[in-house]
């Protein structure tokens, strides 16, 4: 890679499958003809290279991405702690007005103070003011064993959504999808702000309140009137616009034909169901074939114990399968599907 930019980047969660397809996806959607590399340090530190430096953290890419916890351009690595001190070389034409030190902690934690290294972080930037709440410049260091990472911070996940968990909905039922869970599996699409996105089966709306909040044009439907209304209660609740909602039988084409960028859903499935199941999946599929444009991508988050897969392929393209293991008696799989018109 010609002219190589380094980061640090903190995996959140534990699922490195869904957060590794979520960054690749939201990477190509915003930095097309850019490339990346991603490599484990150690846990949930990988070590980035981009080939361009990494926009300002209001960008669309950041304000979406969920399963990653931070990102911390590299600006130096050092053998221990006084090596820092040594190495520490900042170009004051870069940063402005104020800024602020702390440590990161990857399991291995430095017994030090964070004022040891402002003091000489402030005579190298001395026309920066220090302020801890709200620094326009956060200088972090991390350790792992025999080494530290000395980083200027990118990003870092402010989680959000973690407030339209659904405990906090104004509604609740114990099927609804959680907020991470919905607001990554809609990162799986091929979507901008702006784009038209559906969820055929959407319940109380954990997955249509999470594209709202990314300014997508998000369209509802569910069979039951009062699942309809629960997402309505839960927009406005969250000061959200509400959704375009619908009543159908997600077995029947209830939009025109290619008129919508994307499909995300959690689809129903009851272990003494199969039969209705195929019947339902079938009818669904034929439909959101319909719907959604030729080469968009859908998303369906399903349950081991249901045959959707075998059905999906015979309608829609496999790009990719995350498996999510939830209990020993439940793993889900979130299968992403291109539509390219197969049947
Ligand atoms: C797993 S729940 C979806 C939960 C939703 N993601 C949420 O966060 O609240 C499945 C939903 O599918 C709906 N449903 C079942 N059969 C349907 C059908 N044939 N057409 C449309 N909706 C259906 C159910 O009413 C239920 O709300």
């Amino acid at each position: 890679m010609n002219n190589t930019h380094e980061y640090l980047l903190i995996m959140q969660g534990s699922n490195y499958e869904f957060f590794y397809q979520e960054f690749k996806n939201l990477f190509e959607i915003y930095f097309q003809s850019e490339t990346f590399t991603l490599k484990q340090i150690q846990n949930t530190l990988y070590s980035l290279q981009t080939s361009f430096k990494l926009p300002n953290k209001s960008h669309e890419f950041f304000t979406r991405i969920t399963l990653t916890k931070g990102i911390y351009e590299l600006l130096f690595q050092a053998k221990d702690f006084d090596s820092i001190l040594e190495e520490l070389h900042l170009r004051p034409h870069l940063y402005s007005q104020t800024f602020a030190v702390s440590q990161i902690n990857i399991k291995t934690k430095a017994n030090i103070e964070n004022s040891t290294l402002a003091y000489p972080i402030g005579k190298q930037l001395h026309h920066l003011k220090a302020n801890l709440k709200e620094p326009n410049h956060l200088f972090q260091y991390i350790f792992i064993p025999n080494k530290v990472y000395f980083t200027h911070t990118i990003f870092e996940n402010q989680k959000t959504y973690l407030k339209r968990m659904p405990v906090k909905r104004a509604i609740n039922k114990p099927y609804t999808l959680k907020a991470d869970m919905g607001r990554t599996c809609i990162n799986l699409l091929d979507v901008k702000s702006g784009d038209i996105v559906l969820d055929p089966f959407c319940g109380i709306g954990g997955i249509l309140l999470e594209g709202i909040d990314m300014n997508l044009e998000m369209i509802g439907n569910d069979i039951n009137k009062s699942d309809l209304e629960h997402t309505k209660t839960n927009c406005t609740h969250f000061n959200l616009k509400e959704p375009t909602l619908y009543n159908a039988d997600s077995k029947t084409q209830f939009l025109e034909e290619n008129s919508v960028d994307g499909i995300v859903s959690d689809i129903p499935y009851g272990k003494s169901s199969r039969k209705l199941g195929v019947e339902l999946y079938e009818g669904f599929l034929q439909s959101a074939q319909k719907m959604l444009k030729p080469n968009k991508k859908m998303v369906i988050i399903y349950g081991c114990f249901t045959n959707f897969k075998p059905l999906a392929l015979k309608y829609f393209e496999e790009i990719t399968e995350i498996e999510q293991y939830m209990n020993s008696s439940l793993t889900r799989y979130i299968l992403v599907l291109k539509n390219t018109k197969k049947k």
